[in-house]
């Protein structure tokens, strides 16, 4: 049987950091709002010339370094992200060129904060079906271009960054299952209201802009997010107990405490980036991922739950052994 497994992991963060105290000089908002409706206390914000694909090559360099393959290894390349540099080409191909990674496929695919969850499904499926030997598979996002500075219901909770990881077949059982879901009926919700074929004109204007309805979105992550954990488990025939690690999307904190309830777990079993890293969407999860590694809370043999929700909305869930 040939599985996949993360044998490398790194993250990249914009060397800008901002902090609430910042943000109280830009909108109406306080230090102590924004800590205790969201968990956030700073985030890192990309350089006016910095692209999504800047972040994704350092953070993929140090990831390759840790898994010890060569660019050469690389089979196969997987960007979840909502903010390429480009609408095409592809950031991977982009990733790919710069690293000197050889020909392989190498695509994007945009699934909001769900995106690293979607790409590693992906990865894992390539791996499975004996396309792919070894991915290197991204969650990026430069999402602070996105937001309205003037809008404090949203200019408070996102930051930038990217992580990456080194997934490689195995004969030792690394990702034991992955599980995505969509459901568009929630469209206008969480979106952004510019893309390549609608509304392209009034990019950069003050109508482009992250529009969010946070309380329903906040209701729906935390009933789904819950639902998603119990089902994967189930599915896995593993219990709540075995579980040494959640690695959620750092959206808020209360929705990330709500799951280590639901999951009975204290939060020392948590890895917790958002009050330094704030929402950075499809990038959190492997960032998160990277830190508890890199720290030594994650250790080989480990069980860990990531999941994520986001935009459309998307969720989804991975259950792996490190
Ligand atoms: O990553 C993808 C998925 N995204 C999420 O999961 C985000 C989910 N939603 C959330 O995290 C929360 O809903 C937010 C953090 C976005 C908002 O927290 P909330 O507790 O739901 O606040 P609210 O939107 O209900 O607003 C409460 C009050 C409002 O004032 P009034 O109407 O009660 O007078 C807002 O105007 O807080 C006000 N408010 C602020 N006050 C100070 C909103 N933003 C701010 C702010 N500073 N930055």
């Amino acid at each position: 049987m040939t599985y996949s497994r993360i044998v490398g992991t790194g993250r990249y963060l914009p060397e800008r950091v901002m902090t609430n105290f910042d943000l109280e000089k830009i909108v109406d908002t306080t230090d102590e709002w924004i800590r205790t409706r969201t968990g956030v206390e700073r985030r890192h914000v990309c350089a006016e010339d910095q692209t999504t694909s800047d972040m994704c090559i350092e953070a993929a360099k140090i990831a390759i370094e840790d898994a010890g393959v060569d660019v050469s290894d690389i089979d196969l390349i997987i960007t979840g992200t909502t903010t390429p540099d480009l609408i095409f080409p592809n950031i991977s191909t982009l990733i790919q060129h710069q690293l000197g990674i050889p020909v392989c496929p190498a695509f994007s695919l945009e699934a909001a904060c769900t995106g690293f969850i979607y790409a590693l499904t992906t990865a894992d499926k390539f791996i499975k079906a004996g396309e792919t030997k070894c991915a290197l598979v991204i969650g990026a996002e430069c999402i602070t271009k996105l937001v309205d500075w003037s809008d404090r219901n949203t200019c408070v909770l996102f930051g930038d960054g990217a992580g990456a990881v080194i997934l490689k077949s195995s004969e030792e059982q690394g990702i034991i299952s992955c599980h995505l879901g969509a459901d568009g009926q929630y469209k206008d919700l969480l979106y952004y209201p510019v893309g390549a074929s609608k509304n392209l004109a009034v990019a950069g204007t003050d109508a482009a802009a992250i529009m969010m309805s946070g309380n329903e979105v906040f209701k729906v992550a935390v009933k789904t997010l819950g639902r998603i954990a119990a089902e994967t488990l189930e599915k896995a025939g593993v219990t709540k107990e075995e579980l040494d690690w959640l690695v959620p999307h750092q959206a808020n904190i209360r929705i990330i405490q709500a799951m280590a309830k639901r999951l009975n777990m204290p939060m020392e079993k948590v890895i917790l980036t958002v009050q330094d890293h704030g929402n950075t969407s499809a990038a959190s999860v492997p960032m998160a991922l990277d830190v508890g590694i890199r720290d030594g809370r994650i250790k080989p043999g480990h069980l860990v739950l990531m999941e994520a929700f986001g935009g459309g909305f998307t969720w989804g869930s991975v259950l792996m052994r490190l």
